[in-house]
């Protein structure tokens, strides 16, 4: 069960934060079938190729190609620490939570857009890793985080949802009007 663990809105000024990322627009653009968000491309430079990329690949495809997936509406943009937002936030967040990290990114769905039912690409056998995710803007209607087979929804600004386990299926879609976005952070629970 995905739950509600604590809310961080007054950990860090996420209004500015998602101005300062719009500003930045459009942070790396990811779309279409699996095969293509992964590897270091012109916009992505410091993606992390993972021992287990290619696995995650070909497990997220071909489920999708067996649904025969119409990627035409697949789109996100992913910002990260120290690309596109400073490092003394994630070390806020992590101070917050006390963990060491691992993973800190936001995400953009726009209004139109979804993200395929996918795993992320990583290594980890820790036992202690913790995952969590909120949204960073104020909630709109038809806007949704899929983890596992729970679908959140109307989130309140800033409230912290821990996975049962980083490896989970995960989606998101954005049928509504204004712009999605959320904060993934990942660490070692200290
Ligand atoms: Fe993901």
């Amino acid at each position: 069960m995905t739950e509600i663990v604590s809310n961080c809105a007054s950990i860090v000024d996420w209004k500015n934060f998602v101005e300062c990322l719009e500003s930045k627009n459009p942070g790396i653009v990811k779309s279409g079938h699996p095969k293509r968000w992964v590897g270091i491309t012109d916009d992505d430079p410091n993606f992390q190729v993972t021992p287990d990329m290619e696995k995650f690949v070909n497990d997220t495809a071909t489920e999708l190609d067996a649904a025969e997936y119409d990627y035409s509406g697949v789109l996100w943009k992913i910002y990260r620490v120290d690309e596109h937002f400073n490092k003394d936030v994630v070390d806020l967040l992590c101070k917050f939570f006390n963990i060491k990290l691992r993973m800190a990114n936001a995400y953009c769905v726009m209004p139109g857009c979804n993200v395929p039912f996918h795993v992320d690409p990583q290594d980890g056998s820790d036992e202690n890793i913790v995952r969590y995710t909120w949204q960073i803007n104020n909630p709109s209607c038809s806007q949704a985080l899929l983890v596992g087979n729970e679908a959140l929804t109307n989130m309140q600004l800033g409230d912290v949802y821990q996975w049962d386990n980083h490896n989970m299926w995960h989606a998101a879609c954005n049928a509504g009007f204004e712009p999605a976005y959320y904060f993934l952070l990942e660490g070692v629970k200290l």
